[in-house]
């Protein structure tokens, strides 16, 4: 991680504000994919991380149980919950939480986990070890949209700033999820710097992890 966690909580939360407005045609093409793949049944628990100003989580909500949206940031949070209560989404709890410590309660059930443009942000093993956190909470599906690489890296483009950002290559990612135990069954190329990837747990979900005993 090329800044730590305090100081892109610090960045973000100072943008905050306008942050739904600078955001680029592939942002918004990623997001919508994240949405469409992520798909929860009426009575799935969503868990969003890197949540933001709830780009993924309010767009769910309508079509989930509840969605649990975390974050570091607290004014990007704060932009969400503005939002949430603006739409009358009651079921979106924005609340801190890390990648690698999501700050979910014990024995809660989740069903699918997104992130959209967030994850870049962690060095590759702290990537990996975001990505055994997701498996680790039980969840069915896993729909990652964010800053990849499918060719070399660009430090001109738009999608990565080498001061802040660390995006992985798409490759890194697709073995992360198949070393948890998911089969990668969509990869979605939305610019040759920006990927949405979408994991689904092999087997039944029947090894004790919250979340065990539910399929769909
Ligand atoms: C570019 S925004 C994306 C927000 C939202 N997912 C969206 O699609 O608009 C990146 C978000 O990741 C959050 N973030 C950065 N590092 C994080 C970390 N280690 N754990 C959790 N969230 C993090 C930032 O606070 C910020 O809100």
């Amino acid at each position: 991680m090329k800044k730590s966690v305090e100081e892109h909580a610090a960045r973000f939360s100072e943008k905050a504000a306008g942050y739904d407005d600078s955001k680029s045609d592939e942002y918004h093409a990623c997001a919508s994919l994240v949405v469409e793949y992520a798909d929860p049944n009426p009575d799935d628990v969503v868990l969003d991380l890197g949540a933001g100003t709830g780009a993924i989580s309010l767009a769910l909500a309508p079509d989930a149980e509840r969605v649990l949206a975390r974050d570091i940031s607290e004014g990007m949070m704060d932009e969400g919950r503005r939002k949430a209560e603006e739409r009358g989404l009651a079921n979106v709890e924005f609340a801190y939480g890390e990648f690698r410590e999501p700050e979910v309660d014990p024995g809660q059930r989740i069903d699918i986990v997104t992130s959209n443009f967030a994850l870049h942000h962690l060095g590759d093993d702290e990537k990996r070890e975001a990505i055994r956190e997701m498996a680790a909470t039980g969840a069915r599906r896993i729909v990652l949209g964010d800053v990849a690489f499918f060719e070399g890296p660009d430090p001109e483009a738009p999608f990565y700033g080498p001061e802040v950002d660390d995006p992985a290559t798409v490759g890194t990612l697709v073995e992360a999820f198949t070393a948890e135990g998911f089969a990668v069954t969509a990869v979605e190329r939305v610019h040759d710097q920006v990927a949405v990837i979408v994991a689904e747990r092999l087997g039944d979900r029947s090894d004790g992890e919250p979340g065990a005993e539910r399929s769909g």
